[in-house]
């Protein structure tokens, strides 16, 4: 896959949704440092120098009705999340969609946007940035390099990224189940109470159903939740 690499860009998820709509369907664009990252929910992400920030784009296949199109969130979430496992010894965490924690905070957040057919990866991880740095954006962060001790190859990091996670797109339709149960063996407070923002008040985390909803108890009644974020 070709690589687009700026060094500065307001987004790369802003700049690759531009190429898409302009026809261009297979690339990944990596800024040093982005002005204006974007995160889920329309909230911005601090993207200092050091980080890595990309997107990248991969297409829906083509038996995967639309919607299943969550899954697709949450299967660059457990793919993302199996490459930092298997390249740093850290207990990497999911907090429902598709959040990356590492000492119960977030190294990492995933934006998936649907253009046409295509689906723009944004991928952002605290990686050579320090957690003083960051904190300025998310009082809840973590940097992988001072929660690892080792300096991060950002380029290898992306590459194995990018490839992984495509190679699960495109078997998405027969792998959901696999994803859930990778998913749920990874999900950050089960059992815990959290404040669920759909629902307004906290409840206890249970499970990610087959659906990809998250199942929470709340007063003795199992709930699923698929829309809103755990705080
Ligand atoms: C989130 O957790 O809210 C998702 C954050 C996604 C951030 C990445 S950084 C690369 C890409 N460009 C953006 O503007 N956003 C995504």
């Amino acid at each position: 896959m070709r690589v687009i690499r700026l060094d500065e860009v307001d987004s790369t998820q802003r700049y690759a949704k531009q190429l898409v709509r302009e026809g261009d369907t297979d690339f990944a664009v990596v800024a040093e440092t982005q002005s204006f990252g974007t995160g889920r929910h329309g909230r911005r992400w601090g993207s200092p120098k050091g980080g890595l920030w990309f997107s990248f784009v991969c297409r829906k296949p083509v038996d995967l009705p639309d919607d299943e199109v969550p899954f697709l969130t949450l299967a660059v979430g457990v793919t993302v999340m199996e490459v930092l496992r298997e390249m740093y010894s850290c207990e990497f965490e999911i907090k429902w969609p598709n959040d990356i924690l590492v000492n119960g905070k977030k190294v990492c957040g995933i934006l998936c946007e649907k253009v046409g057919e295509m689906f723009i990866c944004g991928v952002g991880i605290n990686t050579n940035v320090s957690r003083v740095a960051i904190l300025e954006f998310n009082s809840m962060a973590e940097s992988l390099e001072e929660a690892t001790g080792e300096k991060i190859e950002n380029e290898a990091l992306m590459q194995k990224i990018v490839e992984r996670c495509i190679e699960a797109v495109e078997c998405l339709k027969v792998m959901k189940k696999d994803i859930i149960y990778k998913l749920n063996s990874a999900l950050a407070y089960k059992g815990e109470m959290r404040y669920l923002t759909y629902l307004k008040k906290e409840a206890e985390i249970l499970f990610v159903d087959e659906n990809g909803s998250l199942a929470v108890g709340d007063e003795g009644e199992e709930k699923h939740i698929f829309v809103g974020e755990v705080l």
